[in-house]
């Protein structure tokens, strides 16, 4: 049985294959079209999809959307309605596009398959929950999922056991921890649902200044429930700003223009962001671990990829193991609804655990020797993968900058080892290095290790046998390793680890065998090819 999952019309679109319970086939669409953060159809990652399993869509059983188009259309309609006339910009800009396009996505998306079949609708923040606990390796687990808004939800917790999951707490539209997130991402003058990572990487740099001024923002109890105080905010009426101009009265200065230098007070005001979402996060979850009595605890949604949140939850609530698949964002619905509808509709067992993020597309050496060509490329084809290894592990111990091109694509916005920039991370130069001439990118933001993950603890302040497959943790650099790995050490001291192990990495894993042989450190610089606003090549 084939149920085929879809996340589109917001951000991130994706699609994946499940056959018999098991993931066949996951990606996101901008991976195909090159427009990052692609919200339309995910039409070439379909076809990627139905390809990789040698079908036509006439085979596939079930469709499975990630949200429920018409509740969502009544959260609008209903917040519109609440702040008229204020909301009159906002009515002329979104019903349009709502009367013509998203209350038929189900006709839209049958006429982009070619098909009649009947679409299933998930809830979205349920898409979240499925898509992160169903393929977990608990048989039972606390759930939270945060995100900037689905339907009405913003943030829901719970209790997955078996094939059901139960939510027991909501937390609803517009007091949201990703909006929150996202008005500091755009108050900073980055883009927002692109570089939150920015916020995250900046925020070692500054002092907890404004805490005080962001407990007026957001009012945080003992449980990590919360309100925004909405005098600060304009989601609610307003598609072009989330944060108001009382908002910049009360940090003290106007939005930062683009491409304007950074300063003392961007990091302060990064740092006290980053920590006020750290302290929601942390008491939810504490909370969550209180009144469910859970030994772990899954997450998902965009802000399931605040890894620094992450790691803290891990340390400081309770729980003794934490799962959060690598596309924890909108795009990972797509795999969700795909497992909520074969699991808990259809209420087939759960046979899969997603241990890896390989799920996109390979191609075969002729294939990359012909599209090499096309390029004009020069190059040199090794057959021996064990001559390969030696001389890419040499070359990066020399200090070069190495493309490493391999295997399936990445689910989720993660280089994992497929499509990555690899290099020392022993080169204090390295960073400035990639920053400057490979990635165009700000100096603050940290480059990631991945790591053999039976020497994982010897670097890093976890414990010995720890998976961190998707580098959404960040452990402690152990402070004698500093001076050892100095590319990859933030300024908080930390890393935001990827362990590699050869029964889920493969080449990639006998890659840092070879580097760690020949260096004495099995710890690589790991980047991904993506420069600031487009895909590098
Ligand atoms: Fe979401």
């Amino acid at each position: 049985m084939y149920v085929l999952g879809i996340s589109c019309f917001y951000h991130d679109a994706g699609a994946a294959l499940v056959k018999d319970g098991q993931l066949l086939a996951a990606a996101e669409e901008e991976r195909f079209n090159r427009q990052k953060h692609y919200s339309g159809f995910p039409k070439l990652a379909v076809e990627y999809c139905l390809k990789e399993a040698g079908i036509a869509i006439d085979d596939v059983d079930y469709i499975s959307f990630y949200e429920k188009p018409i509740v969502k259309f009544n959260r609008i309609l209903e917040t519109i309605l609440a702040r008229w006339p204020l909301t009159y910009a906002n009515w002329v800009r979104s019903m349009p596009l709502w009367l013509k396009t998203k209350l038929h996505i189900g006709q839209i998306i049958q006429r982009e398959l070619g098909t009649d079949k009947d679409i299933y609708y998930c809830q979205h923040h349920l898409a979240h929950a499925a898509s992160t606990f169903l393929v977990s390796p608990f048989p039972e687990a606390a759930i939270i999922t945060v995100d900037g808004v689905g339907e009405w939800t913003t943030t829901a917790w719970g209790i997955g056991r078996g094939t059901e999951i139960v939510i027991n707490k909501e937390i609803r539209f517009p007091h949201s921890v990703g909006l929150l997130f996202s008005a500091i991402t755009a108050y900073l003058g980055f883009r927002v649902n692109d570089a939150e990572w920015k916020v995250m990487g900046l925020a070692p740099y500054g002092k907890p200044t404004y805490i005080d001024q962001f407990r007026q923002v957001v009012d945080i109890r003992e449980d990590g429930s919360f309100r925004l105080n909405m005098d600060y905010f304009m989601h609610t009426h307003s598609t072009e700003k989330i944060f108001s101009r009382k908002w910049e009265e009360l940090f003290g200065r106007p939005q930062r223009p683009k491409d304007t230098e950074l300063d003392e007070f961007h990091e302060d005001i990064a740092h006290s962001g980053q920590k006020i979402v750290e302290e929601i996060m942390v008491k939810t979850a504490a909370h969550v671990h209180k009144v469910t009595g859970q030994k772990s605890v899954c997450i998902a949604g965009g802000v399931g990829l605040n890894c620094v949140a992450n790691w803290r939850i891990l340390q400081e609530t309770g729980f003794d193991s934490i799962f959060i698949q690598p596309a924890a964002g909108d795009s990972g619905g797509a795999l969700g609804t795909a497992f909520y509808l074969y699991n808990t509709v259809l209420k087939k067992p759960r046979e899969f655990t997603m241990m890896h993020a390989y799920w996109g597309p390979s191609f075969t050496d002729d294939e990359i020797k012909t599209a090499l060509k096309q390029t004009g490329m020069k190059y040199t084809y090794q057959a021996s993968e064990e001559e390969l290894l030696k001389q890419t592990a040499r070359m990066i111990a020399d200090g070069k900058v190495v493309g490493w091109f391999q295997g399936r694509l990445e689910f989720g916005p993660r280089a994992l080892g497929s499509r990555s920039i690899v290099a020392d991370a022993r080169n204090p130069k390295m960073k400035d290095i990639i920053n400057a001439k490979v990635k165009f990118r700000e100096a603050f933001r940290p480059f990631a290790p991945s790591v053999l993950k039976e020497y994982a603890h010897q670097y890093f302040e976890m414990p010995a046998g720890m998976d961190a497959p998707f580098m959404l943790l960040v452990p402690k650099v152990r402070p004698q390793m500093h001076n050892v790995l100095p590319a990859i050490t933030h300024k908080d001291g930390t890393g935001r680890v990827q362990t590699v192990t050869e029964e889920y990495n493969g080449r990639y894993y006998r890659l840092i065998k070879t580097f760690g042989e020949l260096t004495g450190v099995p710890v690589v610089i790991n980047t991904s090819f993506t420069q600031t606003d487009r895909f590098g090549g």
